[in-house]
Order: C-alpha cells, then structure tokens, then sequence
C-alpha cells in the first residue's frame, strides 16, 4: 500500500476537494455534472457547519481522497452524516476508502457520537462498499423527493 497520511481538511484544500467532488461524480452510474463552483460551494457550506467533521487523505503528499460531515443533535445525542466521501479514481479498490472511513468512525466514537450515517447509492459498486466493508445497514426511513421542473 502507497504511503498515505490522514489529516484535518482546512479551507486551503477545499479547491482539492470540489475538484474530485467534479471528478468523481460525473461518472456513471452518478451522472452528476457538477460545476466547479457549485461542488465549491457545498464543501464550504459544509466546512461552515458548527458541528463540521472533514479530513483529507494524502498519498504521497498530494490529496487522493476525503470525508466531508457534521454532526446532527438527535434524541439520543449527535449523529455523524457524512455529506460526500470519495477516492481519486486512481487509487480506488486499494483500500484507502476504508482506512479513512475506518479512521473517521475513531474519531466519532472518541467524541460519544451515536451513529453514522449517509446516502449510499443502490446502482453504484460502492454499494459493497457501505454495507460489506464499511457495514452499513438500510433501516425503515428512505429517502423521498419531489423534484420541481
Ligand atoms: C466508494 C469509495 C469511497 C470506496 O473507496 P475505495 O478506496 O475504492 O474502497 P476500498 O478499497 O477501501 O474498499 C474496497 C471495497 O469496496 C468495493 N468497491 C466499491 N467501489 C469500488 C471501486 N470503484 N473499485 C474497487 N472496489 C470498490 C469493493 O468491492 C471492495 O470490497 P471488499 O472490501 O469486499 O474487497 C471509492 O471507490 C469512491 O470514491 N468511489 C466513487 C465515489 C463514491 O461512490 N463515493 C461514495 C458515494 S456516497
């Protein structure tokens, strides 16, 4: 395994950061076809959450991956959701995502957070991802949206 260092992502690498978003997501099964300044604008507004988890991982000294997530109050104290996650293309399936994500639940259960959770997308191979490596589970609450044209 590459030689990799996990830390805390600060407003310096957030151009990073909106640029994989771009990256990664316009690939299929996602399709999203993110502007540079849009994917900008949702890693600061997330980096702005009072309550803002955010690291970077670096894979010889240059950024390969990322977490983005704040911490939601609930009944039973807070829950971590995690806003966007993702791998440089180039480094994927080496296990780097779980090394961060693995890394991150540390940090959570360190500060007494409850839970995790995120969108997992059924179509995608990350799928195996959150819910074989990462371990995951679907519960009763879906999502539901109504799309204004
Ligand atoms: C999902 C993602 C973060 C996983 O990180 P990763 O470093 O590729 O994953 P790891 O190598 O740690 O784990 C690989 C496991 O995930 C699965 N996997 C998911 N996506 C994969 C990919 N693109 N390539 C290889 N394996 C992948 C494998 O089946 C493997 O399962 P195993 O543990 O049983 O062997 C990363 O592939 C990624 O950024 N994908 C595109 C963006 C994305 O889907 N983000 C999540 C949306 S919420």
């Amino acid at each position: 395994m590459d030689k990799y260092k996990i830390s805390e992502l600060k407003q310096v690498g957030v151009d990073g950061v909106a640029g994989l978003i771009v990256k990664l997501f316009k690939e299929t099964p996602y399709n999203e076809k993110w502007s540079k300044s849009n994917s900008r604008i949702r890693v600061l507004d997330c980096l702005k959450h009072p309550r803002s988890v955010y690291w970077k991982l670096e894979i010889n000294s240059k950024l390969a991956g990322f977490i983005i997530s704040y911490n939601i109050i609930n009944y039973d104290g807070f829950y971590n959701y995690v806003d966007y996650l993702g791998i440089d293309q180039k480094y994927q399936g080496k296990g780097f995502g779980k090394k961060l994500v693995e890394y991150h639940q540390k940090y959570l259960r360190r500060n007494k957070v409850k839970a995790l959770f995120y969108f997992g997308y059924l179509k995608s191979r990350s799928w195996r991802f959150h819910t074989k490596t990462i371990g995951l589970k679907e519960d009763e609450w879906k999502l539901l949206i109504k799309k204004f044209d």
